[in-house]
């Protein structure tokens, strides 16, 4: 079996690893770095459970969001990537983690780390999102419990904070 050792930055932990060729960023995250926030739903890029973001130079924002089911581990060598567990700064949460928990948009929580994780990404690359952009934005992320109003009023209730800090800064 193909192995590999790579580096990887996951919520600024540095984690030097040895990967099978063919084993995903999911399975490595959640089954070697024990960040089981990663969840596995389809494992075939369908169901945004496993969304984390990658730093990206080519984005505004400097990172994007990807699905770690789709991605071989020995790939993202020497990448930066956050999970849900990362968004916050100081052990607060992030202004969408927190609207989620204001707005209910968490039932079982399962799919709730690839939303908050896609949430941000769709946020931080386009902060005016009408209600629209933000349904179509979060199309890839299924949820089986909220009916998705929950989810979309915790997207739009984070998007009034965020504008608001923006201003006060
Ligand atoms: S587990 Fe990756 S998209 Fe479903
Ligand atoms: S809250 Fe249960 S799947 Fe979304």
């Amino acid at each position: 079996m193909n192995k590999h050792p790579i580096t990887l930055t996951i919520n600024n932990q540095e984690y030097s690893i040895t990967v099978a060729g063919h084993h995903t960023l999911l399975q490595v995250m959640r089954d070697q770095l024990d960040l089981t926030e990663v969840k596995y739903g389809c494992g075939r890029g369908e169901c945004g459970a496993c969304t984390v973001l990658v730093d990206d130079d080519n984005e505004k924002s400097g990172r994007k969001a990807i699905d770690a089911c789709l991605a071989l581990a020995a790939t993202m060598d020497g990448k930066k990537l956050t999970t849900a567990r990362g968004l916050g700064e100081n052990g607060d949460l992030n202004a969408v983690q927190q609207a989620f928990v204001d707005e209910s948009g968490i039932q079982c929580g399962f799919c709730t780390p690839g939303m908050v994780v896609k949430s941000t990404d769709l946020l931080e690359k386009n902060p005016k999102a009408t209600e629209e952009e933000i349904r179509f934005g979060l199309e890839g992320n299924i949820c089986r419990c909220t009916g998705y109003v929950k989810i979309v009023d915790s997207v739009k209730k984070a998007q009034k904070v965020m504008t608001k800090n923006k201003k006060k800064k």
